[in-house]
């Protein structure tokens, strides 16, 4: 008898269902080739038509043409949820309440509440759940944060991240739509302040500028992150101009830079003080995405209920700075319970 990933270590293959086949879940259902152990099996779209023609060119077995329709098939053990944003929170709790673990694209919900209430129904469940925040996965970022641990630039006192492109504007644009989460924010944010939160943890203190597009969501925003002790982080997001996307993480004794573009490195280089630059470069797997499977096939396999690398208390902290943020900008981000 099969057991249930929230009881104990599985040992047979595990079981994916695919929600929301967009232009992510294409990318990150091609990485399953790099897994071991683990295999999409189902998918789900609003249109039964979407789901089989998914279905067919990656070889799954099932098809559902509605999300209430995979939360009920028996034969998942985790869904891996790549709605836009605000359609997280509603899939997310049913998917829990049927026994289902999760992995939930980034931005995990729309609002900081969302998040929160995401996270307490997973304990409460003890159902694994973890963020798709693929960058903390990427070898460069293992690499960097070894070193960081190793203390190669001493202690860690600030962090410079930006990510931004220039995308036309179009109001009904999951980029640009309040109700699908639009926003630079949401959308590329994310990977800027979970950045930080990796390196720095929970900020005491958030200042924004930034400005708004005609629906309500913002186009362009920069982030102070205060630390009571002094440290702090300079964050740049947009969707209106293009921006590099580059980290630097700076040390008492050197840093690191994160070439671009930062959210998912081939690249970093080490500046120890009063020492050659050290390049280091880690490259990926397939697309990327396979790094992320691989964490979530272990923790289910031991029986795990959280990510050590992505664990719910850091994609809460992040949810918490993107929602100060907003707020600050004057953005109303809500989660969309119409999407089941
Ligand atoms: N990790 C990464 O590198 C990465 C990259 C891009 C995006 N993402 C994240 O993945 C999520 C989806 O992004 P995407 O670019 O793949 O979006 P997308 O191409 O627009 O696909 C989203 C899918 O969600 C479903 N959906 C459910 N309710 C919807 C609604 N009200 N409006 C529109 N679509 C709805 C649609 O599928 P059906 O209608 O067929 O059900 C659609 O195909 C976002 O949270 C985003 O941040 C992550």
């Amino acid at each position: 008898m099969r057991v249930p990933a929230s009881v104990g270590p599985v040992k047979e293959e595990i079981r994916w269902g695919v929600v929301g086949p967009g232009r992510i879940a294409e990318k990150l259902v091609a990485d399953f080739a790099h897994v071991e152990g683990a295999r999409p099996v189902a998918v789900a779209s609003r249109s039964l038509d979407r789901a089989a023609d998914f279905a067919r060119r990656h070889g799954l077995d099932r098809a559902h043409g509605s999300y209430a329709d995979i939360l009920a098939d028996p034969d998942i053990d985790i869904l891996y949820v790549a709605t836009p944003h605000p359609q997280h929170h509603a899939v997310a709790l049913a998917a829990l309440e049927a026994g289902k673990a999760l992995l939930v694209e980034k931005a995990f919900t729309a609002t900081t509440a969302g998040a929160a209430e995401v996270i307490d129904l997973a304990r409460e469940r003890g159902l694994f759940t973890m963020e798709a925040m693929w960058t903390r996965f990427q070898p460069a970022v293992v690499a960097l944060r070894d070193l960081v641990a190793d203390g190669a630039i001493g202690e860690v006192r600030s962090v410079q991240a930006d990510l931004g492109v220039a995308r036309d504007y179009d109001p009904v644009d999951r980029l640009f739509a309040l109700e699908l989460g639009g926003g630079a924010l949401l959308d590329l944010g994310v990977y800027v302040v979970s950045f930080a939160q990796m390196l720095l943890g929970s900020p005491d203190t958030v200042t924004t500028a930034g400005s708004l597009f005609p629906t309500g969501a913002d186009a362009e925003a920069s982030l102070l992150l205060g630390y009571a002790d002094g440290r702090s982080a300079a964050l740049t997001t947009s969707l209106r101009y293009a921006l590099p996307g580059q980290a630097r993480v700076f040390g008492t004794a050197g840093w690191i830079d994160v070439l671009p573009r930062f959210h998912h490195p081939q690249t970093i280089v080490l500046h120890r003080a009063g020492a050659e630059p050290e390049t280091i470069t880690r490259p990926q797997t397939g697309g990327g995405y396979a790094h992320e499977l691989i964490e979530v096939t272990e923790c289910l396999r031991a029986g795990r209920t959280e990510s050590a690398v992505m664990p719910l208390a850091d994609t809460l902290a992040v949810q918490a700075v993107l929602g100060q943020a907003a707020d600050q900008l004057g953005i109303r981000h809500a989660e969309d319970p119409s999407v089941l």
